[in-house]
């Protein structure tokens, strides 16, 4: 590739500009300590996974032999057997829920998709394109389903085959819906299994239940028809990628033969990003059940630091079981965008990830309570003022 001096120039200065910032983040649930240089070479090759990495592809530079293993890999993760279940390497996690929905509303033509109003956006977009009516069922203070509200709105709609989109660690609180509760709920309602579809959104946390002492239900042992993770947020990744699994037989429905490609395909996108399953087998490969383990706990421990941090300042933080995401009293613009907090009403959060360095973490908590001890009116009606001010 030949630069003019100019565009190469510009390039040097991205390049500094990340390496400056390629720590930044503490709102987002993106670990950034990888290292993929093994895999540099691989961006020679026009790798393209189009259609189903179970097929032979008459397009041949694929990476469908590393994709197989990394959904065997999360299959053996969310305890279903390999001959059971069909997955692959998606884009991201939205790319998953996506799918999940997908394979929902072609099972039920007739279905209605309920799920909390602390849903990831990305799920209102998700609807749309795919005509699926939809009910945003109220949440619990902490993030969680409100399950009478799922009970009354089943009540209302007698929907025979809801498709329920369950949060398995929500966005902005990390709460984990409870699969047991929703399935009592639907069973309340006469509705037994076969008539209804669950699907796990699992975008961060489905890299952290899976190793930990006790974890709330998360797995197709506990009744999930389909789940979907983020390949870049616990994992880490230089770009977004994820992970999709779903039942074989809600699969086998939406399979189709490709004239083109001499292969059968069931995936949202035509081409497919033949490097991530690349990055994805290499990562897995690199740590064993017991890495991940200690990479899980390390980051709950400065989650619990973090807390405690916040507590003897008198700032009210917190989190739940099994999450990583420490919520707390939303701090003022300038304190939030110098430490990339991730915002949402009254209330900001931080995620503790194995690559932030310690300092970074105390200066960001230092800054929240030191602004918090100089309030003088509850924190709340701050917040309430300041977006009446701004929208005026
Ligand atoms: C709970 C949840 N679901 C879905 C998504 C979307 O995932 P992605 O950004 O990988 O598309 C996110 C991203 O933050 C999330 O937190």
């Amino acid at each position: 590739m030949t630069l003019s001096a100019a565009d190469q120039s510009r390039l040097d200065a991205f390049w500094h500009y990340c390496l400056e910032h390629q720590h930044f983040n503490l709102g987002y649930p993106e670990a950034a300590d990888f290292d993929y240089a093994a895999l540099e070479p691989f961006l020679r090759f026009s790798l393209n996974n189009c259609g189903d990495w179970g097929e032979a592809s008459n397009y041949l530079l694929n990476s469908f032999g590393f994709e197989k293993e990394v959904v065997q890999y999360f299959a053996d993760l969310f305890r279903i057997s390999a001959d059971q279940c069909w997955g692959y390497v998606t884009h991201g996690g939205t790319e998953g829920n996506l799918f999940g929905c997908y394979l929902a509303r072609e099972l039920f033509a007739d279905g209605i998709l309920y799920c909390s109003r602390d849903t990831h956006y990305s799920v209102a977009k998700i609807v749309r394109l795919l005509r699926l009516p939809c009910r945003w069922v109220a949440s619990q203070p902490g993030g969680e389903m409100d399950y009478d509200d799922l009970s009354r709105q089943l009540q209302i709609d007698r929907c025979r085959h809801p498709i329920i989109f369950a949060n398995l660690g929500t966005t902005l609180r990390g709460a984990v819906d409870d699969l047991a509760e929703i399935q009592r709920r639907l069973a309340r309602h006469g509705l037994h299994r076969e008539q209804y579809y669950l699907h796990g959104d699992a975008a961060l946390s489905g890299m952290i239940l899976p190793f930990v002492d006790q974890p709330q239900p998360h797995t197709f042992a506990d009744g999930l028809d389909s789940i979907s993770v983020s390949g870049h947020k616990m994992i880490g990744s230089p770009m977004p990628c994820g992970i999709v699994l779903a039942q074989q037989r809600h699969v086998q429905q939406v399979s189709v033969a490709v004239d083109y490609i001499s292969a059968r395909d069931q995936t949202i996108s035509g081409s497919r990003n033949g490097h991530t399953p690349l990055l994805l087998w290499a990562a897995l490969r690199s740590r064993t059940a017991s890495g991940w383990r200690q990479r899980i706990a390390q980051c709950v421990a400065r989650a619990d630091q973090a807390i405690e941090r916040f507590q003897s300042a008198g700032v009210p933080a917190w989190r739940h079981h099994n999450s990583i995401t420490v919520v707390f009293p939303c701090p003022s613009e300038p304190t939030w965008r110098r430490h990339c907090l991730a915002t949402s009403g009254d209330t900001a959060h931080l995620i503790t990830l194995p690559h932030q360095q310690p300092a970074q973490l105390e200066r960001a908590i230092d800054d929240i309570c030191a602004e918090w001890q100089t309030l003088t009116v509850p924190h709340t009606e701050v917040r309430a003022a300041r977006r009446a001010s701004s929208s005026s």
